[in-house]
């Protein structure tokens, strides 16, 4: 299977995809990024193709031409439109550092997000991959984990034990896609673990 993924910034979970192509049993053929991040750095590091690119009409040109089967966005802070979604129906996911529906939409995103969590004073936080539906962070959810929030965190020290979450449960979602046993009904995710 193949899969494209879209970045802005640091590429850890990029990474972890990455790391994890023959455990998923897909290969990442393309990354584009939203800005000269480091993230094309490692993608160029492993000899995949990477495009510091904004325009979504050659975004989804790009994506096309690399027949690609799977979208990732992974730490991709534009909102893309319901023309892009179109073109990769139910084929894009995405990686959200809270447990969706809260803190996230419009403006949650990275460490904003973590300011948010520790702010509200609640006890657990954690990631969220889902499909990307036409809103922000409202797709259907296919997988989440949590982190527990002990008194000395602050946004930094709870942004890594998401990060961690993250880097698996995107590894995990991405693994269930290509084995077909992710199964949308309304806004829920069936899992099929027999199916094959
Ligand atoms: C992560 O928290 C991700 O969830 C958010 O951007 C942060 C950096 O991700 N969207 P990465 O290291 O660029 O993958």
């Amino acid at each position: 299977m193949r899969i494209g993924v879209l970045i802005s910034g640091n590429g850890s979970n990029l990474q972890s995809i990455i790391d994890n192509e023959k455990y998923i049993n897909a290969k990442v053929e393309v990354v584009i990024s939203s800005k000269d991040s480091y993230g094309l750095e490692r993608a160029r590091n492993h000899n995949i193709d990477a495009y510091y690119e904004t325009d979504e009409e050659k975004i989804i040109t790009i994506l096309k031409e690399k027949n690609v089967d799977l979208v990732v966005l992974a730490g991709y802070l534009t909102i893309i439109s319901p023309k892009f979604v179109d073109s990769f129906k139910d084929r894009i996911i995405n990686i959200h550092p809270s447990l969706i529906p809260s803190f996230c939409g419009k403006g949650y995103y990275g460490m904003n997000v973590h300011k948010s969590v520790i702010n509200s004073g609640v006890k657990v936080s954690g990631a969220t991959v889902h499909f990307v539906d036409y809103l922000a962070d409202t797709g259907p959810i296919i997988m989440q984990d949590i982190v527990y929030i002990e008194n000395n965190d602050d946004e930094i020290s709870l942004s890594k034990k998401v990060l961690e979450v993250e880097h698996r449960i995107l590894v995990e979602s991405i693994k269930l896609f290509v084995e077909n046993k992710l199964k949308i009904e309304g806004k829920r995710v069936i899992i099929n673990e027999g199916v094959n």
